[in-house]
């Protein structure tokens, strides 16, 4: 994919901060998309004094005008989109009975609706090129659930399923589509969370500590190369042992 043009959503922080820098080592021009324009120019920037190639347009996945403007705006700069990673999320901690229904619909409006939304708006300039790389950062919880965190689990869940879904509609057609299930890792998002959270899933990875952003970044470099030539709706997990599949 080196030479190709790839979005990162979320990528101002953690995990989708790290997967742009490394798709712009691979040689991948990179539109950093995140919710605050300050941390998507500041990531921009950082590639850019480092060599690399990438622009930065600030926008909510889950709104269509958004994603639209962020599509437009990469294809103004560096051509169409042949590699999506779909990373933007949030966490958010609480008890089924004390869930909002507003928890609850923000969660898959930014996690579900955003990758269906970015995926959407990409797809078929890929279609028309017979190639394309969608990657979708689901989570571990969304294969083995989690206590305290029903919709985020529920979500990931549901882009898994849309992940497989998918690859099986377009993979013939040129387009593969994955996704990765991090276990817990070293961000700001890991800190949403509380301390008996963290300490307690500590002591249950067999690895037995949390991961850094760039080791889900090389996941993903992978999914994205022409070396991952046969994984097709698969669901990678760099989860330090917490789940085996
Ligand atoms: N950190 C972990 O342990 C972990 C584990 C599994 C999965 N994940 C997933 O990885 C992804 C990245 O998480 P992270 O840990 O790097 O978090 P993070 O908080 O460090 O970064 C997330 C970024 O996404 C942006 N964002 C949030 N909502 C957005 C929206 N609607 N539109 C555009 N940008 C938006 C935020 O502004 C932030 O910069 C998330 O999807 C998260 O659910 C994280």
């Amino acid at each position: 994919m080196s030479g190709g043009v790839a979005i990162v959503t979320g990528a101002g922080s953690g995990i989708g901060r790290a997967i742009a820098h490394r798709l712009a080592m691979d040689g991948l021009s990179v539109m950093i998309n995140d919710l605050s324009l300050e941390r998507a120019q500041a990531v921009a920037f950082e590639i850019l004094s480092a060599g690399g190639k990438a622009t930065s347009s600030s926008g909510d996945v889950s709104n269509e005008a958004d994603v639209a403007e962020m599509v437009s705006a990469t294809k103004l700069s560096f051509g169409d989109c042949n590699v999506l990673v779909n990373n933007a999320g949030h966490v958010h901690q609480a008890h089924f009975v004390d869930l909002e229904v507003a928890d609850f619909d923000r969660m898959f409006a930014v996690h579900v609706r955003g990758t269906f939304l970015c995926t959407k708006a990409v797809l078929g300039p890929m279609l028309k090129a017979k190639k394309g790389v969608v990657i979708n950062i689901a989570s571990q919880l969304g294969q083995i659930g989690g206590i305290e965190l029903v919709h985020y689990s529920a979500a990931k869940s549901a882009i898994i399923g849309l992940t497989k879904s998918l690859a099986r509609e377009v993979s013939a057609k040129g387009v593969r589509v994955n996704a990765v299930a991090p276990g817990p890792i070293n961000t700001p998002l890991v800190m949403a969370l509380s301390d008996d959270w963290r300490k307690a899933k500590t002591a249950e990875l067999p690895l037995g500590r949390f991961g850094e952003p760039d080791e889900v970044a090389a996941t993903v470099s992978f999914l994205a190369s022409d070396e991952a030539s046969l994984f097709v709706g698969q669901t990678l997990g760099p989860n330090s042992g917490d789940v085996m599949l």
